[in-house]
């Protein structure tokens, strides 16, 4: 048996703007992950079993655009594996779907280990990253990368599309709170909606991608400085650019408003937006981050993730 893990993930600062490449910066959330076993089948066939998604079938009887089933024979094609070896596939998660913490994109790191690992050719993080890539093609369209990049190295990245990986490192440990308003949104849709936007008027676009890179490049400075107030400050100003490019919604705001009522330092969705997660930048003790918890759960959060970065 060869088993994966992979964790999830949260976009700080700089989703959208990166896939046009400004920079973004994300970290590794290890509260959830995926995990996947791959071990020989008596049967002939790849035999799928993800209980999260209930899919229990053989791949060739999985709807052919299905994106697991498109994500897995791309692995393949790109492995060079032909014909198909006779195994099991287990995958398990507990990163929620379509919610903004990179639940396909842990899935396809862990999918890309594990199965290097079981046909003998163990992949470096390089190589992983690289297949996990031409797999999230198949989620997400357009992908910047950055889902795949901060899953496969799990270390808090600063990202620039097409570049090699940076990583940063804050100078105080800060915590966010992560909460999910439970609604599934359309990465690919959301992505595709902001293009139509930026095709008809690509001018201001741009100018508003840059002052996203600049937001970025200022948070990663305010976090390299130890410096969580103005970075709190910098969420706010993401936020009112990520609600201009209308990739927020009633939940996300009703939770953003809830955690900056709570006396959070600042706040904004995650990922792809108009659903999913947001986050929240708590004052440096227990009292806040508990304070900002109980306003999320009771502002109608489906469920409350901590995480401290640093
Ligand atoms: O997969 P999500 O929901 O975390 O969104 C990814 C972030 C985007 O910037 C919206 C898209 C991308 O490919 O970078």
């Amino acid at each position: 048996m060869n088993s994966a893990l992979a964790p999830g993930k949260i976009i700080l600062f700089g989703e959208h703007a990166v896939v046009y490449g400004r920079p973004a910066l994300a970290v590794p959330v290890t509260q959830v992950r995926a995990e996947v076993e791959v071990w020989p089948s008596e049967y002939r066939g790849v035999w799928i079993d993800a209980p999260d998604i209930r899919l229990k079938a053989e791949l060739k009887e999985v709807e052919f655009d299905h994106p697991l089933a498109a994500s897995l024979r791309t692995l393949f094609s790109e492995l060079g594996v032909d014909p198909c070896p006779n195994i099991n596939i287990r995958i398990r998660s507990t990163i929620p779907v379509a919610s903004g913490l990179g639940s396909g994109a842990a899935v396809s790191v862990a999918l890309a280990r594990a199965l290097c690992a079981y046909i003998g050719q163990p992949a470096s993080d390089d190589q992983v990253n690289r297949l996990a890539f031409e797999m999230e093609k198949v989620y997400h369209g357009t992908p910047s990368g950055i889902d795949n990049t901060v899953i496969t190295y799990a270390k808090p990245v600063y990202f620039l599309r097409g570049q090699p990986i940076k990583t940063f490192k804050p100078r105080k440990p800060f915590t966010i709170v992560i909460g999910d308003t439970g609604v599934a949104a359309s990465t690919r849709e959301a992505v595709a909606d902001l293009r139509s936007l930026w095709e008809k008027d690509r001018r201001t676009w741009d100018a508003i991608f840059t002052r996203v890179g600049q937001i970025v490049d200022e948070a990663r400075r305010a976090i390299e400085y130890g410096k969580i107030r103005a970075l709190g400050e910098l969420m706010d100003q993401n936020q009112d650019l990520l609600q201009h490019m209308t990739m927020s919604s009633l939940e996300l705001e009703r939770l953003i408003e809830a955690a900056r009522d709570a006396g959070a330092l600042g706040a904004k969705l995650s990922g792809a937006g108009r659903g999913g997660n947001m986050i929240a930048l708590a004052e440096p003790s227990a009292a806040s981050v508990s304070a900002i918890r109980d306003c999320l759960m009771s502002a109608g959060a489906r469920r409350v993730i901590t995480t401290t970065v640093g």
